[in-house]
């Protein structure tokens, strides 16, 4: 694997690069390097819930008179100790389902694949293995999460896709999973990310809607996922709720052919993959749900302890995945119809 960190403004391109292992967020803003182990002593609640609140302490990048943070400074922080478990936990949730979509597609021999916020790379290592004579190229805005990933064909870079680009043309495939939910620019980026597809590439973006929530049974449920929503969204800007929801109709938008989609809703528990991730999540937002008024900390601590109870099973939210393919032509030409749901 090739480790590659992008210097330069907007629209550099990749091939500008030199080699380097050093995280990019280590050497802007002194945060800590990973820690040797993510997972030992961070089994429990009360321990997640304290770790937050200290990193909430350090950073306090969301108040009114400062900027709006990024994905990875105070929201969902790169040296949080439990970040690797909680991309892991979703990747376990959700890799089966993209590599499901993913497989459907035969990749043309020496395919260039991108994966953008391939986070700790697993469905990019799982596409090198798949594309003969191609290469994979993984970017994330922090890509330490992917330093241990070994093969030929991936290159991992490090690269922000709001501000960055690639040149027109160059992917047979480019995916972004529970990404672009993230940035409030996510439909110019989309536009942009079709402009790298070669004519005849795939597109496949999968982002979370937290629907299932609003209707559950369960008032902590419902109330968890509402006050889950309303903190991304003031915080970074992010859409767990509509975007996806509105699927596949941004592609169909773009001019996109074979435009398809698969919705996946994973059952959460106390015990299961889809719960962790959740647990985790929340216990990392706990302080500025709390900050932001959303929700007090108090009642995000019992929240959780409901979450880890070993009754507890419930649907909180859907995964919605889209793809489609690039026409010859120019992109943007609007196209009708959904060929092919799963
Ligand atoms: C919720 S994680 C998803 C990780 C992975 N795609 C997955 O589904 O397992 C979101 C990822 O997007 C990355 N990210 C956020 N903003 C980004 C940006 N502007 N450019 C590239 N990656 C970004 C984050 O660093 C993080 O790794």
């Amino acid at each position: 694997m090739r480790h590659t960190r992008e210097h330069g403004g907007a629209r550099a391109l990749p091939h500008r690069t030199t080699k380097t292992s050093a995280p990019h967020h280590e050497d802007q803003r002194g945060a800590p390097s990973v820690p040797p182990a993510y997972a030992p002593g961070i089994q429990s609640t009360r321990h997640m819930f304290l770790l937050s609140r200290r990193k909430c302490r350090m950073r306090r990048r969301c108040s009114a008179d400062s900027d709006p943070p990024d994905y990875g400074d105070e929201i969902f922080a790169s040296g949080h100790p439990a970040q690797m478990d909680r991309l892991r936990a979703l990747a376990a949730v959700c890799d089966p389902v993209t590599k499901a979509s993913l497989s459907e597609w035969a990749l043309p021999p020496g395919a260039r694949c991108l994966e953008i916020g391939a986070g700790a790379g697993t469905v990019a290592l799982w596409l090198a293995g798949r594309c003969t004579g191609g290469e994979v190229t993984a970017t994330d805005t922090d890509i330490r999460f992917m330093a241990g990933l070994q093969h030929p064909a991936l290159r991992v870079l490090q690269h922000d896709v709001r501000t960055q680009g690639f040149p027109e043309e160059t992917f047979d495939l480019i995916v972004a999973r529970s990404v672009l939910c993230h940035l409030p620019e996510r439909e110019a980026v989309l536009a942009r990310m079709v402009s790298w597809l070669r004519p005849g590439g795939r597109l496949h973006v999968e982002d979370p809607s937290f629907f299932p929530a609003a209707s559950s049974a369960d008032p902590v449920v419902r109330r968890l996922g509402g006050a889950v929503i309303a903190t991304l969204a003031g915080t970074l800007g992010s859409d767990v709720d509509g975007w996806a929801r509105s699927f596949p109709a941004p592609l169909l938008g773009l001019g996109l052919a074979e435009v398809g989609m698969r919705v996946h809703c994973p059952t959460l528990t106390s015990k299961n993959a889809a719960g962790t991730a959740w647990r985790l999540s929340v216990a990392e937002l706990l302080p500025v749900m709390d900050r932001l008024g959303v929700l007090p900390e108090a009642d995000t601590v019992e929240a959780l302890a409901h979450l880890e109870h070993p009754e507890f099973a419930d649907v909180a939210h859907a995964m919605i995945g889209m793809w489609g393919v690039r026409p010859a032509g120019r992109p943007g030409e609007r196209r009708h119809g959904v060929d092919q749901t799963g």
